[in-house]
């Protein structure tokens, strides 16, 4: 009997075929719609296999009703929807999708930190409302990003590729991390700081680091008072690092001169929230990682992972590696 996987929230047919050679596979039929809570929950009773996104929470409720389940393979790289304690109590392997994914969020990184400087969204706007009657000299300026200070809060692979498109904009490179990051020091000239001093002397700081306990909640109001007036903040990792609304009263006291998120405390955000009523942030619904090519090799990784534990083989990406010794 073929293994069965259940499959969070509909896929492309492309991978759907190839989950049907090996598996018995059943689907969340819509892609725009969360799979509900009691849905999974009865799912889960049944299943060897998840395929799972963001927006699912894997805790100890869930765990505890999977008798079959040995694999979730989670469609991102950050797994802060997984309670790996419980999913390694439960003997479940818990894979995600590295590596196939730090361009494409460095792109959008990058991008947005040029869109809120640049001031782009704004700009667009005031074309296609037919509000641009005339060139002046002072119309929409925004900030330089060349030749200022890039501050990356999260030196791992996907701040390391942001780095490296800073320093191809000739940006002054600065970073934060729970480890020194030797290669980016050497290889891009960045510099090594405390977080206070990061905060003081960047121009851009960026915020890409996973959420975990010591990371929910990083940015208070007073860290944002201690940035530079003229200072953007970008999120492109998790919106619960920060504290939205000591974002937003630093933002209407000028404590900085703007943002870019792509991550919300709550997704979807609320379109009525404060924040996108300012004009001076610009807001993506969490595209980090949203091209063709790449969510289409995110979700081929979670195949391989699947593939892996069913063929009893170790799985390229396993998050909760102690899985390893005790399976055996
Ligand atoms: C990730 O991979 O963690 C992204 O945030 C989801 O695409």
């Amino acid at each position: 009997m073929k293994p069965f996987v259940y499959v969070t929230r509909k896929l492309p047919d492309e991978i759907t075929s190839r989950l049907l050679e090996k598996y018995e596979v059943e689907m969340w039929p819509k892609e725009e719609e969360k799979v509900p809570r009691e849905v999974l929950l009865e799912k889960v009773k049944q299943a060897d296999a998840l395929l799972t996104v963001i927006s699912d929470q894997l805790d100890e409720e869930l765990f505890s009703q999977a008798d079959q389940l040995k694999v979730v393979a989670n469609m991102a790289v950050g797994y802060d929807n997984v309670d790996l304690q419980a999913a390694s109590k439960h003997n479940v392997a818990i894979c995600n999708t590295p590596d196939v994914l730090t361009d494409t969020t460095a792109d959008l990184t990058f991008a947005l930190l040029l869109a809120t400087a640049r001031r782009m969204m704004e700009a667009a706007e005031f074309v296609k409302q037919g509000q641009w009657k005339s060139w002046s000299p002072m119309q929409l300026v925004g900030t330089d990003v060349h030749h200022k200070t890039i501050g990356i809060v999260g030196m791992g692979k996907i701040g390391t590729v942001v780095a490296k498109r800073a320093a191809g904009f000739d940006m002054e490179i600065i970073y934060y991390n729970r480890n020194r990051h030797e290669v980016a020091e050497e290889m891009l000239g960045a510099r090594y700081c405390s977080f206070d001093e990061l905060l003081q002397e960047a121009d851009f700081v960026v915020c890409l680091a996973p959420l975990t306990e010591q990371t929910k909640g990083m940015f208070q109001r007073e860290q944002f008072q201690k940035m530079k007036k003229e200072a953007i903040f970008i999120n492109a990792s998790r919106g619960p690092i920060i504290n939205e609304q000591a974002l937003l009263d630093a933002l209407q006291a000028g404590d900085i001169a703007a943002a870019g998120l792509d991550v919300f405390e709550k997704e979807p955000i609320d379109a009525d929230h404060p924040l996108l009523k300012l004009p001076n942030v610009v807001a993506l619904p969490h595209i980090g990682s949203a091209t063709k090519e790449t969510r289409l090799a995110m979700m081929e990784t979670c195949c391989d992972n699947l593939d892996a534990i069913f063929e009893d083989r170790p799985p390229k990406t396993l998050v909760n590696k102690e899985l390893l010794t005790f399976r055996q």
